[in-house]
């Protein structure tokens, strides 16, 4: 029987980590002012969210989400053993793509050197936060039925640019960092039942959709929504705007029964899984979602407190950080739950 399994993990983070003491004297292009420019500050960060520091590219017009997961999917296939010309498909999950379109998946394919008449098929998904698991659900349908052999998922985000750096937006600057993470996965040829991807699950409720948002513009209102960037009475609609303690709310209960659900339906328990990986958008988020599963605590894995939230990165991120670290390792059997804007959630089971 043909099963989909991971075949290589990679990821990266930019170079400039932005500690929480640097944050309220960032000023609009993300550069240190001597004033303070935001009323935040490390403790409510840290109370609030469990984040310590995050990452953030250079602010040179040089980056973005396609150059973070071009590094992150060249790792991610070096580790698989195969070449860049092995990739037959690439599913790209971001919230922050380089333009409105074409999709990010295309820069991607170029800049790993893979166009041309040749091409392979490139997707782009939009889940945010559930990015990562929509990817594997799709690259595991597509290799099970053979559509596709070497599907190459890529979670990347640059955030650092579209934050709103004033006491107006702090309630979502400070949780955001930049990040990329990526998978390949192919086809194992075996009858054991928890080889390679047991199970992915996804949902969607667009009834919280407008819970968690960043407009840039509506299509509806043609020919675009005239705003001046610099004024800030009109400038809001370049920014994400959240509703956060209903996203708080909808984020635990969802990941709490998808991961109870990922449990039932496979007859798994704690004692067959090694690592919980939970998507990072804040430490209660987690610490809730581990109390009210029951998940041994132990067993939950956390990278927010480093790189804050990188969205459709955060799982391949984590894992790959905490595998760098010696914790993960290779055949281990992960149960990931995840909540995006949307809203989207879902939970999977697969080794790494
Ligand atoms: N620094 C200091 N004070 C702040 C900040 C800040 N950065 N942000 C908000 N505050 C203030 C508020 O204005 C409020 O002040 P008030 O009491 O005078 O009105 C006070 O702090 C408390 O604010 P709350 O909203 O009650 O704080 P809460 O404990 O709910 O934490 C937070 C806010 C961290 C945003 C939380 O609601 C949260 O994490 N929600 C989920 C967010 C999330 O997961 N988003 C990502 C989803 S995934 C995706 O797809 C992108």
């Amino acid at each position: 029987m043909i099963r989909s399994t991971i075949l290589g993990l990679g990821s990266y983070v930019p170079e400039r980590i932005v500690k929480n003491e640097e944050i309220p004297f960032l000023d609009d292009q993300h550069v240190r002012q001597a004033v303070q420019q935001t009323e935040t500050s490390d403790e409510w960060i840290r109370a609030r969210s469990g984040i310590e520091e995050r990452r953030y590219v250079p602010n040179d017009g040089k980056w973005g989400s396609s150059d973070l997961g071009t590094i992150a999917a060249e790792r991610a296939i070096a580790d698989a053993g195969i070449t860049a010309k092995d990739i037959d498909c690439i599913i790209f999950a971001t919230l922050s793509p380089d333009i409105h379109f074409p999709g990010t998946a295309v820069f991607l394919q170029s800049k790993l050197g893979i166009d041309g008449e040749t091409g392979c098929a490139c997707y782009d998904i939009r889940q945010q936060c559930s990015g990562f698991l929509y990817g594997l659900q799709m690259a595991d349908a597509f290799v099970r039925t053979g559509m596709y052999k070497r599907v190459l998922i890529v979670g990347a985000e640059v955030h650092s640019h579209s934050l709103d750096y004033s006491t107006r937006g702090r309630d979502v600057m400070v949780l955001f960092g930049d990040g990329a993470g990526a998978v390949v996965v192919g086809p194992v040829e075996t009858d054991d039942p928890r080889a390679g991807v047991l199970y992915t699950s996804v949902q969607a409720d667009g009834s919280g959709a407008m819970d968690l948002y960043l407009k840039v513009f509506e299509i509806a209102k043609a020919p675009f929504v005239q705003y001046d960037w610099k004024n800030r009475d009109e400038n809001s609609i370049m920014y994400p705007q959240m509703n956060g303690k209903r996203v708080f709310l909808h984020a635990v209960r969802n990941m709490v029964v998808a991961t109870k659900k990922a449990l039932k339906e496979t007859g798994l328990t704690w004692a067959d899984i090694d690592w919980f990986v939970p998507h990072q958008a804040n430490l209660r988020i987690n610490e809730a979602v581990v109390q009210y599963a029951e998940i041994p605590p132990e067993k939950a894995l956390n990278t927010i407190m480093f790189y804050g939230n990188t969205t459709a990165a955060t799982v391949p991120l984590t894992i790959d950080h905490w595998r760098q670290a010696g914790k993960v390792k290779k055949g281990d059997l992960v149960l990931s739950a995840v909540f995006g804007a949307g809203y989207t959630w879902g939970a999977g089971i697969f080794r790494v």
